[in-house]
């Protein structure tokens, strides 16, 4: 048996996970800090770190009592290494070093976006390797095919705004609240999702890239156009025509290499993947084409500690151990 405990600071959550053997949670303690940025409309990195210096001692201790374990138990240490906030990540991995170093237990330094797709792991116990894998959050939109618990080729990703950040920032023109994603998801559900025609954005034709910026605009342009005729905005439908737009082009890229590859499983991960109407079209293509879909449950999509300990763990497992030199890298990428 081998116990991770797991760390995560890398945006605006302060998370701390115990895990058993890669797969099963023990803890998952999740502070959020979304109602201190909220007033800024978004996260601010330095009141993320100081706040992630307030909490994280607490958190630790917390998942530790949750998971009825003392450092003693802890065989591993994993902590998110990047892509996210320099300060905020070099609070969490400040304090993975002071407990690895304590109790004398290997290092893990995590991939946070391979970590979204490791909470797949967790979430379903049979998974393994190979699938093709979505991996849209509020800062990155990758198509990958996961080869391998560790082993991932990037085949696409976003030009421009990730598909969270579009979500954001649309919602935040149409005047709701940070985060807005889950806001657009709800207001989707009883909108036109034909009231507007959106562009879909497919890039050139053999492309299995993304492009939301032209999206943003266009809905950016709808708006204005609409208040400047005196014409009314209806926010829901505006909202259910948007995530159309987006969601159709996340299904349809992810099919094709899906099918490309000839692979029986795609896996999505990351905030957007709680989307409801991502999952029901990903769904019904998925019978259609006899392809097996599969997602995390919601707290288990956005960022969390737990996901990290799985990834930690299968990085451990193919001998990737990282040494007290461990630092930050805020752009690092898949692979
Ligand atoms: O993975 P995550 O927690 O953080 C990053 O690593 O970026 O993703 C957060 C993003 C935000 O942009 C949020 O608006 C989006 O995920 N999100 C959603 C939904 N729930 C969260 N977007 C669309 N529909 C949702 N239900
Ligand atoms: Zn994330």
């Amino acid at each position: 048996m081998t116990i991770t405990l797991a760390i995560e600071t890398s945006c605006d959550e302060t998370s701390c996970a115990v895990i058993k053997d890669g797969r099963e949670v023990l803890s998952n303690i999740i502070s959020s800090q979304i109602e201190i940025h909220r007033k800024f409309g978004g996260v601010v990195p330095e009141v993320a770190s100081r706040k992630h210096i307030e909490n994280i001692n607490l958190i630790i201790q917390e998942a530790l009592d949750e998971a009825n374990i003392t450092f003693d138990d802890v065989d591993l240490v994993g902590v998110t290494r990047g892509p996210g906030l320099v300060g905020a990540l070099l609070v969490g991995i400040s304090s993975a070093k002071a407990i690895a170093y304590g109790i004398n237990k290997p290092l893990i330094g995590v991939n946070h976006i391979e970590g979204h797709i490791c909470a797949n792991y967790i979430e379903h116990k049979d998974l393994e390797p190979p699938f093709t894998c979505l991996v849209v959050s509020g800062g990155h939109t990758y198509l990958a095919q996961a080869e391998d618990y560790t082993e991932y080729e990037l085949v696409g990703r976003t030009r421009d705004d990730a598909a969270g950040e579009a979500f954001d920032k649309v919602a935040r023109a149409l005047g709701l609240s940070y985060p807005g994603g889950p806001l657009i998801d709800k207001l989707s559900k009883e909108g036109n999702k034909d009231a507007i025609d959106f562009p879909r954005v497919y890039l050139e034709h053999d492309s299995y890239d993304f492009s939301f910026s032209g999206l943003k605009t266009a809905v950016l342009n709808y708006l204005n156009g609409a208040k400047q005729k005196g014409e009314e905005i209806i926010v829901k439908d505006v909202a259910a025509s948007f995530q159309q737009a987006v969601i159709e082009v996340l299904v349809d890229k992810t099919f094709r290499l899906a099918k490309e590859r000839k692979s029986n499983k795609i896996v999505m991960a990351g905030g957007v993947a709680a989307n409801e109407g991502l999952r029901n079209m990903m769904e019904s293509r998925g019978r259609e084409e006899n392809i097996d879909i599969l997602y995390p449950s919601r707290i288990l999509c956005t960022d969390n500690a737990a996901m990290i300990g799985a990834a930690a763990y299968f990085n451990y497992m193919k001998g990737r151990v990282s040494d007290y030199y461990l630092n930050v890298v805020p752009n690092l990428e898949l692979r």
